[in-house]
């Protein structure tokens, strides 16, 4: 199976491909034919190395696994690794990975002898379907994350369904977190047809990978590509329905804080479309089977929306949101499924 399609960029003159791809052999021969004749620098984790079959073969620069590791000095790593190869600027970086590994490449290629091209080969669902599309980029500091960075998009994304094969239930359920998250905010279809697919898992058990239907869940990720690139295509950054993908994650973005980081994104942001839902129907924005959709489906695919922080606990958390302003944040509640809208609160008002 090979099929594509392609995402263009408002205000520049490029347009990317995203490829989908059934077998690692495949996947690498694509690879190939797209770095052509340049040098290129491939970039992967530990993780990635060990498990998805044919990374080696590119000899990449390997970095340690986890968020802690989307840092500066892994972009220097990158950098100097491009130096080392004497890449110029006709060569191209390869992220081989899942979104710490795109965003860090991402990023180390819009500064390479001030920006080189880079070709997306995400691993995880999550990356697949929302960080390597739309060419944001960038690392985390200790003020926070993602706040040094670029847009830079993709010469290419290439995505494969074998690389799904060794990824944790955890990661799945991460990346379907997003997916249902694209259902809600612009596409109502696909949100059913994510609801189906939970439908025909066993009920009320804990989801066991075999469980969760890799093959149904990769057949809709196209679907969900679609939601974010029809809304990154007309607004690039995020001056106004941009800002719509953010559903879920003011929220989200809080209770993580609280947590620690204990709680891992894909629950938080569940955690945050739950809250988002609830928050919608007490304002009489949405009715209360929106709300008992938004909640059922996250349990079916056996993502916990339990959450037991004070909610003026969580609003109060959202004062460190990168996105609030003057302490307000608008929040995206759900209309209905396939629709959201900006709700803007004053923070000092629920906490
Ligand atoms: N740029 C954007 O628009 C955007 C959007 C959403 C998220 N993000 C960023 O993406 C990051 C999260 O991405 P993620 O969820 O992919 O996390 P990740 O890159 O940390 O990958 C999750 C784990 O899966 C492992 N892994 C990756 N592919 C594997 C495979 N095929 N088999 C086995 N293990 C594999 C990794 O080593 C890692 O341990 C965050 O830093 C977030 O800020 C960026
Ligand atoms: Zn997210």
């Amino acid at each position: 199976m090979t099929d594509s399609i392609t995402v263009h960029v408002p205000d520049h003159t490029t347009e990317y491909e995203i490829d989908f791809i059934s077998d690692l052999d495949s996947l690498w021969s694509s690879v190939r034919k797209q770095i052509g004749d340049r040098k290129f620098l491939a970039v992967t984790d530990k993780n990635v190395l060990e498990k998805v079959k044919g990374v080696s073969g590119f000899d990449p620069v390997v970095i340690k696994p986890g968020e802690s590791e989307k840092n500066l000095k892994n972009i220097e790593i990158i950098l100097q690794g491009g130096f080392e190869k004497e890449l110029d600027r006709h060569s191209v970086l390869v992220a081989i990975g899942g979104g710490v590994i795109g965003d860090m490449t991402g990023f180390a290629a819009s500064l390479y002898m001030r920006g080189i091209p880079v070709i997306q080969v995400p691993t995880t669902l999550l990356a697949m379907v929302d960080s390597s599309i739309g060419g944001k980029t960038g690392v985390d500091c200790a003020q926070g994350k993602n706040l040094i960075g670029s847009f830079h998009a993709p010469e290419r994304v290439i995505i494969c369904r074998e690389a799904l094969d060794t990824l944790p239930k955890e990661e799945i359920q991460n990346g379907l977190g997003e997916m249902i998250k694209h259902g809600i905010l612009g596409d109502e279809k696909h949100f059913e047809d994510l609801e189906t697919l939970s439908q025909s898992l066993p009920r009320g058990e804990k989801q066991s990978k075999k469980n969760l239907d890799v093959d149904g869940i990769f057949g809709l990720v196209q679907d969900s590509i679609a939601v974010k690139h029809k809304i990154v295509e007309s607004d690039e950054r995020e001056s106004g329905i941009r800002g719509f993908l953010n559903l879920g994650h003011t929220f989200g973005h809080a209770i993580e804080h609280i947590s620690k980081y204990e709680i891992p994104h894909g629950r938080a942001v569940a955690i945050g479309c739950v809250m988002a839902a609830n928050f919608a129907l007490d304002k009489e924005m949405c009715d209360e089977e929106t709300v008992d959709r938004i909640e059922n489906i996250f349990h079916q695919f056996g993502i916990e929306t339990f959450c037991d922080f004070p909610e003026s606990e969580i609003f109060a958390a959202m004062k460190t949101d990168k996105k609030q302003k003057d302490g307000k944040v608008k929040l995206v509640l759900p209309r209905k499924i396939g629709e959201v809208e900006f709700y803007e609160i004053l923070l000092s008002e629920y906490i």
